[in-house]
This record gives C-alpha cells, sequence and structure tokens, in this order.
C-alpha cells in the first residue's frame, strides 16, 4: 500500500483543497460513481455505488475470527488487519464494477469516529487513490454513512426521523438534510449493540452478540425473567443501557449449581432482555415524535438504522410502533444496516452531489459528533 501523509496546507488537484466551486452536471448527478472505503470497526469493506442507486462492486471482509478469542475488538489487531486487507478488498470491487480509477467521480472513506489505527488505514488509502486518479476526496462521517444508507435503497425524503443504534452508538435525530444534522437524545451510558454483545459474552453465546442473542431470543419466553426499563417512561429521547446489562449479569450469576446455565434459562433470559430493548427503543422514539413533529410540517419517515437495526424483533417493535403515529418505517436490509462499504460510497454521492468536498488535508478524527 501506498501511504500518502497530506500535511496542513497540502493542496488537493488543481491546488483547491476544498474545491467548493464544484457543480455537477445532470448527467453526472444520474452518474456518478463513488468508490467508498470503511475500515472504522472490525469490518474492512470496499463498495463501488452509482448515483442511481446501484451497488456496482462490493467486497468486505469482517474480523471477527481475529478478535472472538479475545471476546471483543482489539484496536491493535484490527488496524493491522485492515491494513493487510484493503488493497486487495479495493481492487476486487473495482474489478466486480469493471471500471478504472480513471472512472471514478469521487473516493469517500470514513474519517471518524472511530478506532483511530484503523481509521488511518482507510483515509490515508482513500487519499492516495484519489490523488493518484486525481479524484474528489470525501471525508465521511461514519454516523451519516448510516443515517443516509436507506437513502441507497428507496428514495426517503428529508426530513426524517432516525434512530441510530450500533455497536457504537445509540442516538435519536433529525436528518433535515445532508450535513444538517439535529440530535433529539442519545445514549447516556452504553449503545445498544454494545448491551447485545455484554449479553452474550455474559451468556457464553460469543461474539458478535446480537445475531447470537436474537437466534437464542426466539427459542424463549419474555417475562420469566424481569429485567429493568431503563429511562423508559421519563421524559426525553435520551437512552441508558448499562443498568440492564447489569441486571442481566446478576441473573446469569444466579443460573445452575456451577454457573452452567440450562439451555431454556439462556433462551428466556434472550428474550426478556430483547423485549426490554425493544420497549426502551419504543418509548424513546414515541417522545421524539413531538419534537420532530414540531422542526418540520413534511416528514413522515422514521427510518431505524445502524448494526442492531438488523434485529428482526426490534424492526417489528419500531414498525408498530410507525403505524401506531401515522409513520412510515424505513429500514435499510440486515447487510446495510451492519457496517459496509456501500454506505460510505452512498454518503460519498449525496456530499459530492452537493459539492461538500474535503481537501487531502483532512485529520482521521477518533471522535467526530455528527451534529458538529
Ligand atoms: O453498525 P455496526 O456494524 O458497527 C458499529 O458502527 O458499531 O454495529 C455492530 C453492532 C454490534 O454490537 C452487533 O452485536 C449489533 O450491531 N448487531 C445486532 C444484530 N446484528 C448486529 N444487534 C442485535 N440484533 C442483531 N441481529
Ligand atoms: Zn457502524
Amino acid at each position: 500500500m501506498v501511504l500518502l501523509l497530506g500535511g496542513a496546507g497540502f493542496k488537493g488537484p488543481k491546488g483547491d483543497n476544498r474545491m467548493s466551486k464544484f457543480r455537477p452536471s445532470l448527467f453526472m448527478l444520474l452518474h456518478m460513481i463513488v468508490l467508498g472505503i470503511e475500515t472504522s470497526c472490525d469490518e474492512t469493506a470496499a463498495a463501488v455505488v452509482d448515483g442511481e442507486r446501484r451497488i456496482l462492486g462490493e467486497a468486505l471482509l469482517s474480523q471477527t475470527e481475529e478478535h472472538r478469542p479475545y471476546g471483543g475488538v482489539v484496536p491493535e489487531i484490527a488496524a493491522r488487519s485492515h491494513l493487510a486487507h484493503i488493497d486487495a478488498l479495493v481492487a476486487e470491487a473495482m474489478d466486480q464494477a469493471t471500471i478504472g480509477y480513471d472512472d471514478l467521480d469521487g473516493v469517500a472513506v470514513t474519517g471518524g469516529p472511530g478506532l483511530i489505527g484503523g481509521v488511518i488505514v482507510g483515509v490515508m488509502c482513500a487519499k492516495a487513490i484519489a490523488l493518484a486518479a486525481g479524484k474528489p476526496f470525501l471525508a465521511v462521517n461514519h454516523l451519516e454513512g448510516h443515517a443516509l444508507s436507506v437513502r441507497l435503497v428507496e428514495e426517503v425524503a428529508f426530513p426524517y426521523l432516525l434512530l441510530l443504534v450500533s455497536g457504537g452508538h445509540c442516538q435519536l435525530m433529525v436528518v433535515e438534510e445532508v450535513g444538517c444534522y439535529h440530535r433529539l437524545g442519545a445514549t447516556i451510558d452504553d449503545a445498544a449493540g454494545e448491551a447485545f454483545d455484554k449479553t452474550a459474552k455474559v451468556l457464553g453465546l460469543g461474539y458478535p452478540g446480537g445475531p447470537a442473542v436474537e437466534a437464542k431470543a426466539r427459542e424463549g419466553d419474555a417475562g420469566r425473567f424481569d429485567l429493568p426499563r431503563p429511562l423508559a417512561g421519563r421524559e426525553g429521547c435520551d437512552f441508558s443501557f448499562s443498568g440492564l446489562k447489569t441486571a442481566v449479569r446478576r441473573t446469569a450469576d444466579g443460573f445452575g449449581e456451577n454457573g452452567e446455565a440450562a439451555a431454556q434459562d439462556v433462551a428466556d433470559l434472550c428474550a426478556e432482555f430483547q423485549a426490554a430493548v425493544g420497549d426502551v427503543l419504543v418509548d424513546r422514539c414515541r417522545n421524539a415524535m413531538k419534537p420532530f413533529r414540531n422542526r418540520n410540517n413534511g416528514g413522515d419517515g422514521l427510518v431505524l438504522a445502524g448494526g442492531v437495526a438488523a434485529n428482526g424483533y426490534l424492526r417489528a417493535r419500531l414498525e408498530a410502533l410507525a403505524g401506531e403515529d401515522g409513520l412510515r418505517l424505513f429500514c435499510p436490509p440486515p447487510e446495510l444496516c451492519t457496517d459496509n462499504g456501500a454506505m460510505i460510497a452512498w454518503a460519498g454521492v449525496e456530499r459530492l452531489r452537493r459539492g461538500m468536498t474535503d481537501g487531502l488535508d483532512f485529520a482521521p478524527r477518533p471522535r467526530w459528533p455528527l451534529s458538529e
């Protein structure tokens, strides 16, 4: 891999490092092709997407097996693995799309937030391609990738209410436009995905936990155990999951003589845990409806995005809520909910259409609030 460090004051192609005068033609709006790169956590991913919502090529390598022995993502292992695989994955996505770098209209990459070693690998790779091919560079906020991913699948009009639930984030926001996000609430401790992962760990279901807990929950009954619904019934749109996580651990501590849990105990606790998360998400979203409606007079979409949105039970709960309140639920397919390159490429298309490109002096960001 060629690593390029764009220092302060570095000028992009034609010496214009913000490219703010970029104005695409109508033809370009429809036919623009963007390469997207994602390396912020434990998925190394690249995809090529065009302005007509077509995924022309995509390649993804999950590092699950490398992190499994540690029960969670190890940043150093993640960064090294991204570095080892990113070139081949970009080449694979480009091959599938049967295009060359000259055919691209832009190169988008997750610029943060995330594990900084991985983010640096992706950003340097994208900068190298953008510079060598003379194409616009687009630094995408990972959360924006999730927030806009649904528009890669269907035409969801702005503004919409977004529930973003992933391994690192849990937020409710109004998506007013590309680049314009108003946060209504967020978690005050753990993210929802983290709670799924910790629950799986405590119950010996392995890593990553979300899909395993969902599968076990299907075999169990909610209600046999009694778990809390943190913040439910209270005002506001914030979330809290740490108390729920602790309650799961305490309940599991009481299982079996030697700490060995019976299969039915595990399934019932998973079902109760998932029901508790569902109750909390529904309660918080219900509180968000009023401020959402106060901020706009046209939007009728509730969008569910992020890795936890792959959960079928939670989708059904939010679909029911949206129906009650006269909103429509939109949710990307599961493979676009968890981290992927296509959502970053698509966010790149959305930004490129609006001339929102970045200079090669962009510095990768471990933290990057979306409302900034
Ligand atoms: O969006 P994502 O791939 O990465 C982050 O940006 O964090 O989300 C990963 C999270 C993990 O915590 C994982 O356990 C959770 O999404 N997840 C699920 C499901 N599939 C993935 N949680 C609940 N049910 C699922 N089916
Ligand atoms: Zn994510």
